[in-house]
């Protein structure tokens, strides 16, 4: 097929770190990019020539933006899908769809999309606001411990809470959410798989993910340190998944093992994923340049691992706040196979993603020595 290089190219929905390393890659092909972010000191702002200051949720804002690219993605799924709509029926090559996009933006409609396709994930219920959860509850139809989830708008484990007794569910605010059976988990993993306009798709390598108390990611081990059979069986079920939406662009599919080897679907993101930021150094492709190949219905490349590794978020110290100091960065750059990514927010507040480390090593077990040192040595706190 033919490629060509054009002025508003790519437009970005979201400036973030996700939308940085996109632009990264974008620039290794020419692809101009546009960008659009509510806060205008965001990762991007400065990397690109066309960043535009704008509500993601705004319908107007989000048209306007949108009505003069070729092809228009994300790096957020919390963007106004009936502006999307309209971008796609007036010919703007919208994906992630606008369709899949409101699918996954609300985790009740996400578990609903599962069991109607026949994917397996955990059994849940859906409200419309907690006072409908606390009734039910207080019927005694609630059986305890369960995950509570707010339905939109959580990310970072923001909005998922377990809930132990009736006196948790008081303290949640009232809003449309769901509650999960609480899974025992043996380890989460996450596959990242690539389709294009011409149904070709391509998985990476399955990954473990470790999360820290706030249930965010403290670190992504590549590849995954499971069986083959349980390996495949994840590969398969995300490519299923993948399928299943029929999606275009990068779909990572976020998967529990159970303690009886179930592999279950926790959730998707239609985007490219924190699980991936070990692809830049690990694989012989990166999800972000993947993820460009499938936008732009161009060749997919191989995901093979080029080298194992590890990659550790950095994020914000408890009790820091303001601008950002990446304390003893020295005593990292001196591990060999590390490389440190800094997205370039200004201020550093508790848990916010600053930035990650991938330690690269032929040996796995080597990685995870360095990653220890590395996480007890660098420190991203305030001035
Ligand atoms: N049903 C469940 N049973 C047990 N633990 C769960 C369940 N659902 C979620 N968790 C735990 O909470 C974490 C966060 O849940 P989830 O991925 O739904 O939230 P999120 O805020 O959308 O996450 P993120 O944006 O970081 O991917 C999971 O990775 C897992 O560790
Ligand atoms: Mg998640």
């Amino acid at each position: 097929m033919n490629f060509y290089t054009s002025q508003n190219k790519l437009g970005i929905l979201g400036g973030g770190q996700l939308g940085k390393m996109l632009i990264n890659e974008a620039n290794k092909l020419n692809i101009s990019c546009k960008v659009m972010d509510p806060n205008k000191e965001a990762p991007c702002s400065n990397l690109v020539e066309n960043f535009i200051v704008g509500d993601l949720l705004n319908y107007d804002d989000v048209y306007n933006f949108g009505k003069n690219v070729e092809v228009l993605t994300i790096e957020i799924e919390n963007v106004n899908t009936d502006a999307l709509k309209k971008l796609e029926e007036e010919g703007v090559k919208v994906y992630p769809s606008s369709e899949n996009i409101k699918t996954i933006q609300n985790k009740s409609v996400q578990k609903n999309f599962y069991l109607k396709n026949n994917l397996p994930s955990s059994f849940f219920k859906t409200y419309d606001n907690v006072d409908d959860l606390i009734n039910e509850a207080e019927n005694k139809k609630c059986k305890y411990p369960f995950v509570w989830k707010s339905a939109r708008f959580g990310y970072d484990g923001k909005g998922v809470k377990v809930i132990n007794n009736i006196e948790d569910l008081k303290t949640l605010p009232n809003i449309e959410c769901i509650i999960e059976d609480k899974i025992s988990i043996k380890k989460e993993l996450s596959v990242i798989v690539a389709r294009n306009k011409r149904s070709q798709e391509k998985n990476f390598p399955t990954v473990e993910m470790e999360f820290n108390q706030e249930n965010l990611v403290d670190k992504v081990i590549c590849p995954a340190q499971i069986s083959d059979d349980l390996n495949n069986k994840a590969i398969q079920l995300a490519l299923k998944t993948s399928r299943a939406f029929n999606h275009i662009g990068l779909l990572s599919i976020e998967l529990f093992i159970t303690d009886n080897d179930e592999i279950l679907i926790n959730e998707v993101a239609p985007r490219p994923h924190n699980s991936g930021h070990h692809t830049i150094e690990c694989c012989l492709i990166s999800q972000f340049e993947q993820h460009l190949r499938a936008i732009f219905n161009l060749n997919l490349g191989s995901t093979s691992i080029k080298i194992p590794g590890i990659m550790l978020n950095l994020v914000g110290e408890e009790k820091h706040f303001g601008e950002a100091i990446y304390d003893n960065i020295e005593g990292a750059l001196k591990i060999p196979g590390a490389s440190i990514h800094i997205y370039g927010k200004k201020d550093t507040k508790p848990h916010r993603k600053m930035g990650h480390i991938t330690i690269v090593n032929k040996d796995l077990n080597k990685a995870k020595e360095f990653a220890e040192i590395i996480r007890k040595s660098i420190k991203v706190i305030s001035k």
